[in-house]
């Protein structure tokens, strides 16, 4: 019999949950709420390039073209990469465009029945013969709504978009008191580029944050305004963004991006011996920190701007918050074109600040989201988890309670792309009955040691959920419940300092 496979999103993750899907002989359906694949990479800042080195942010199957030769191409130049991919694979078929899936429910099993199961779905099988989840789907051409069936349901409705993060203010204190314009990053990236320009051209600007929507939008407003109407930037912490990868010199991809740089950290789940070694390395861990520090603080000048963090780089990429900043940032701050503004928090008032403009480069409530797409409240409490916790997924994938699902492109690396794949593909044999999941009791108990694991390096920043400075440990976990050697190098050497990437996980 035919599976059905329901696919929320065509972003990178949704093409790669179907390419998987239809290798294993399943009939996906992808439902998209935009006219076109490619998720954020349709809707990002005229001025937006891979942060990621083009090596690593890659299809394991599909190499860069020729033609490609920039280190990080820009937006445009991803988006084709990414529509080439779903031509060669023919993907384009199985996607139902402007169709939103507005509300999924589990149809087959009493909310008390599934409370009580010890295993997965009940079995511990991906699928059941009576369980089946219904998408109510809107077709925003013709605003009617259908209802699909299907057997299994992939959400792949990505966590930096749709929904922005706008931050709260007391009655009175918010945009409502302010008569200038307040766009969220989202609506600005959404603008047409003339009309984007137009938009910041002769004005006065505030940007609301300090990650890369913040760094990126701040240049683009100097860029059309200079030092007469100079950009504020207003941040909470300062961050240990990055000017480059070559700290010192040294490549970055191989102090965090090894297995040896793994070593030195606690892992979850790890044994006797390797957490002796990772205390026994925990004066290596702390110098390499002290080391991409010195070269950061030292490339940007961050003292005398009074930009050190008091936290450390290693909490910085275990969260996956490694922004890389615009070229000449710092020298327009020197030239007073940025102004850099530390404040914990803010509010409008009518005779505050004279400005024209707010942005709020504020990010994304993904977590929301993910929540809101189940109908069910129960399974938006499961899918939640604990107010203290980040959202509980087993292998980032699977919610132990919640059966036949998994989610996608949640949970953030530094290479989002080839960790979606891999990601996929460890779903597409789990669907295919090449390995089971273990009892959900064992799956709360691994989900809770990344937690402790994410609690203890991510500065406070675990709600991020990045398995970034992991990405080989975890990694293998995957190869071997797929039955895959996790060793994909040739050599101690390679194995141990060589960092990993797509190409360690082509087929074999
Ligand atoms: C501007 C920008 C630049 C980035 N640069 C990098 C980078 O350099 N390196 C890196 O590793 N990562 C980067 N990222 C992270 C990026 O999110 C991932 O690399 C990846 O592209 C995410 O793909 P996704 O498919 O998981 O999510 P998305 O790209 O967000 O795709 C989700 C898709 O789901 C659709 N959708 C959502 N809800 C519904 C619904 N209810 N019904 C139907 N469809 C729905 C959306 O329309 C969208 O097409 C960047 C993110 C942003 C925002
Ligand atoms: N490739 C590219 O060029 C590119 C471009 C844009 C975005 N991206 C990616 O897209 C993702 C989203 O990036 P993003 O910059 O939009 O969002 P983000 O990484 O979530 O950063 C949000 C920023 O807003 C601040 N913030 C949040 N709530 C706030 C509040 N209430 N008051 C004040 N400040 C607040 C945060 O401050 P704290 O740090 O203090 O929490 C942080 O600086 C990231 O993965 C990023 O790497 C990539």
């Amino acid at each position: 019999m035919e599976r059905k496979v329901g696919i929320i999103g065509a972003g990178v993750s949704g093409l790669l949950a179907c390419k998987y899907a239809l290798s294993k002989g399943f009939h996906p359906i992808v439902f998209e709420s935009q006219s076109t694949i490619g998720g954020v990479w349709t809707n990002a800042l005229e001025t937006t390039k891979l942060q990621t080195p083009k090596p690593l942010y890659q299809f394991s199957d599909f190499p860069w073209p020729p033609s490609v030769t920039q280190d990080f191409p820009d937006k445009h130049l991803v988006f084709d990469y990414v529509k080439a991919y779903a031509k060669h694979f023919d993907l384009l078929q199985h996607i139902k465009f402007n169709n939103k899936a507005s509300g999924i429910e589990y149809e087959g099993h009493r909310d008390e029945e599934i409370r009580r199961w010890s295993l997965w779905g009940g079995t511990g099988e991906p699928f059941s013969s009576m369980g089946k989840w219904k998408l109510i789907v809107q077709d925003l051409n013709t605003l009617s709504t259908q209802i699909y069936q299907v057997d299994f349901v992939i959400i792949c409705v990505g966590r930096f978009s749709g929904l922005p993060n706008i931050p709260e203010f007391p009655p009175n204190k918010g945009p409502e008191a302010f008569h200038g314009k307040v766009v969220h990053s989202m609506e600005y990236a959404a603008m047409e580029d003339e009309k984007a320009a137009e938009f910041i051209k002769g004005k006065r600007v505030v940007v609301v944050g300090f990650q890369k929507s913040a760094l990126d939008i701040a240049m683009e407003c100097c860029a059309a305004n200079g030092a007469e109407n100079p950009c504020t930037v207003l941040y909470r912490r300062p961050r240990w963004n990055l000017p480059d990868y070559l700290p010192w010199g040294f490549s970055l991809a191989h102090m965090y991006l090894s297995r040896f740089s793994e070593l030195m950290v606690h892992k979850p789940g790890e044994g006797f011996l390797l957490g002796l070694l990772a205390t026994f390395l925990a004066p290596l861990r702390w110098a390499y920190s002290k080391f991409v520090e010195s070269d950061i603080k030292r490339k940007l000048h961050l003292a005398k701007h009074g930009m050190v963090p008091t936290h450390s780089f290693l909490n910085e990429i275990s969260s996956c918050l490694i922004s890389t900043v615009p070229q000449n940032f710092y020298d327009k701050v020197e030239d007073g074109e940025i102004k850099l503004k530390k404040s914990p928090s803010f509010s409008f008032c009518h005779n505050g600040i004279l400005v024209e403009g707010v942005f709020f480069a504020t990010g994304f409530k993904g977590e929301k989201k993910l929540k809101d797409i189940f109908v069910s409240k129960t399974f938006q409490n499961f899918i939640a988890g604990s107010p203290d916790a980040a959202i509980p997924l087993y292998r980032e994938c699977i919610q132990p309670r919640i059966p036949q699902l998994a989610v996608i492109g949640y949970s953030e690396s530094v290479v989002n792309l080839y960790t979606s794949e891999i990601r996929c593909r460890w779903l597409a044999e789990l669907l295919d009955g090449t390995f089971k999941l273990p009892s959900i009791e064992t799956m709360e108990e691994d989900v809770r040691q990344w937690e402790e694991y994410l609690k203890k390096y991510s500065g406070g920043n675990f709600k991020r959920k990045c398995i970034g400075a992991l990405h080989v440990w975890y990694n293998d976990q995957l190869c071997k419940d797929m039955g895959w050697s996790p060793r994909r190098k040739k050599g101690l050497f390679a194995e141990l300092f060589e960092p990993y990437g797509p190409l360690d996980y082509v087929p074999s």
